[in-house]
């Protein structure tokens, strides 16, 4: 039974954790300023709900944000565009290293906001202390660790080369005016792997945050202000319609860097009116499945599959959304499954060792009830005791079996902690359904074979884009190239490859004459460009 006691009256949340004000944001950055909103604001409900003393159960207001308009969002437009000046402005002309020292100073500015910023994805998202630590702290490396690629990638541009009796030099230059939307799941950490690689690449960039996930950005605003030239980073809030579809008919926005659904990036590119202009990075959904074949190692399968479906409650796009196990040892696999999923602790996000926490997203409750329902309907079972039973923003992980083709979880991405298990008789089953899939992002494959696994692995590489061997699906490490097939990704995110996705190669040559030489030398002695130069950066 799901505990109906799991929320707790303000008094039982410790301290160190209570909100000591609401967080009200009127303010949003255009230009280097941060200006005051005095139009709409939008409540934001944490899905943390508090009980109070007569024992009702009420969702708990943490605060406010601006909704703004057209007007505003295009004025962030005005702004970027003129910082970016047609690749004139002071921000993509300036040198690497001016722009790295810019990078640096905010990245020092944003660890003084740790506490706060984690305490806020706590209440904002439900994350649990642990991933909320976790996702600050790997987002701040993620920028230590770009900065590093892109000395890397300086050093190598550095030098000239001469083919053909061309002289040339080769560098990365940036795009323009970079639209960066992340994902309520990981609103600082995703957003940002995109935001930082196209600011340290000399675009300028409108960021707006998810629709969950806003307030949390707050104590970063005046570190974007203070950190880097007027323009070059601008914020928009509001309803996507109201304030994006403007941006992106503009034809403007040169590069959408955009983590969220198909559907939506759908509509965003046809919103451009010259999409052979516009260039896109995006993270979309997926189902990512596991097939647990026989022989496998039981213990650790059980335990990769229940951290891959339900590590942040089974709201990860890389999460393990189906799981194929073969009939031999489906019983089995099942009970255990259930066992460990009891054994699950649910509670608060502060609370030590806490893994199931409140969900955020509204009515995601009832999607999720009738997504098991429908399951239950046409013939699977919730096994485990208690699954699928609701309280308010809390939903008990239900572990669904047997599943089949006619239920909506087969194919929809419930992006919550349900987890629908198939048994399979031939391996031929679930590579049917990798190749029927829309989504093509990753697998897990747990098995002891290595003969049977590298038969899975040739074809299976070509319609995902990462095979876990014994291992749960997931993005890191953020060195390694993150992307998908189908409906799942367009672009390749890595620390590396995301500052050639907010890039493009562009050269200085010229033909190896006596007077052409002496011009490169002459500029390159004098560092009269920051472009033809063959300093680099330590
Ligand atoms: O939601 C999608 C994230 O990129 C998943 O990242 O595998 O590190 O949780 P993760």
């Amino acid at each position: 039974m799901v505990n109906t006691s799991i929320f707790p009256p303000m008094e039982q949340i410790p301290e160190k954790f209570r909100l000591r004000h609401r967080v009200v944001q009127k303010e949003y950055l255009i230009n280097g300023r941060l200006v005051k909103w005095d139009g709409r604001l939008q409540e934001v409900y944490s899905p943390v709900c508090i009980k109070a003393e007569n024992g009702s159960i009420s969702p708990y207001l943490i605060g406010e944000y601006p909704m703004l308009k057209a007007k505003e969002s295009l004025e962030a437009l005005d702004s970027a565009v003129a910082a970016y000046d047609h690749g004139r402005g002071t921000w993509p002309t300036m040198s690497l290293e001016q722009r790295i020292a810019h990078l640096e100073k905010f990245t020092l500015r944003m660890k003084e906001h740790r506490e706060e910023v984690i305490n806020l994805l706590m209440w904002e998202i439900g994350k649990t202390l642990t991933d909320s630590a976790k996702e600050f702290d790997r987002t701040v490396e993620y920028i230590r660790d770009t900065i590093e690629a892109l000395k890397e990638l300086d050093r190598v541009s550095s030098r000239f080369q001469i083919h053909q009796g061309i002289i040339g030099q080769i560098r990365r230059a940036p795009l323009g005016v970079v639209l960066c939307m992340g994902p309520f799941n990981y609103p600082l950490n995703e957003t940002f792997t995109t935001l930082i690689p196209a600011l340290i690449m000399g675009n300028t960039v409108i960021f707006k945050p998810p629709k969950y996930g806003v307030l949390l950005h707050q104590p970063l605003l005046t570190a974007f202000r203070d950190s880097f030239p007027p323009g070059v980073i601008n914020t928009v809030y509001g309803d996507g319609p109201e304030v994006i579809g403007p941006l992106m008919e503009s034809g403007k926005i040169d590069v959408l860097a955009f983590i969220g659904t198909s559907r939506v990036a759908g509509i965003l590119k046809k919103q451009h009116p010259s999409p052979h202009r516009l260039r896109s990075v995006l993270g979309l959904e997926a189902k990512n499945p596991a097939i647990v074949l026989p022989g496998a190692d039981l213990d650790l399968a059980v335990s990769e599959c229940i951290l891959g479906s339900l590590s942040y409650n089974g709201q990860r796009c890389t999460a393990l959304k189906i799981i194929f196990v073969h009939e031999s040892i489906a019983e089995e696999f099942i009970r255990r499954m259930a066992e460990g999923i009891s054994s699950l602790k649910i509670g608060m996000p502060w609370d030590e060792k806490v893994q199931i926490t409140p969900l955020p997203e509204e009515g995601k409750t009832d999607y999720l009830a009738r997504l098991v329902n429908d399951a239950v309907s046409k013939g699977a079972k919730v096994v485990n005791a208690g699954g699928g039973e609701s309280h308010h923003t809390f939903f008990s992980p239900a572990l669904l079996y047997p599943v089949n083709g006619s239920m909506k979880v087969w194919t929809e991405e419930q992006f919550g902690p349900v987890v629908p298990v198939a048994p399979f008789k031939d391996i031929a089953e679930p590579l049917e359904y990798v190749t029927n899939s829309n989504y093509g992002q990753q697998i897990s494959i747990f098995g002891k074979e290595s003969d049977t696994i590298a038969k899975l692995i040739d074809p299976l590489v070509n319609q995902v884009c990462r095979l876990n061997i014994n291992s749960q699906c997931q993005r890191g490490p953020d060195t390694f190239p993150f992307t998908g097939r189908k409906d799942s990704a367009e672009g390749t995110l890595s620390v590396s490859d995301a500052l050639r996705v907010f890039s493009i190669r562009s050269l200085v040559a010229a033909k190896s004459t006596d007077q052409n030489k002496q011009i490169i030398t002459t500029i390159v002695k004098e560092d009269k460009s920051n472009f033809l130069s063959t300093d680099f950066i330590f």
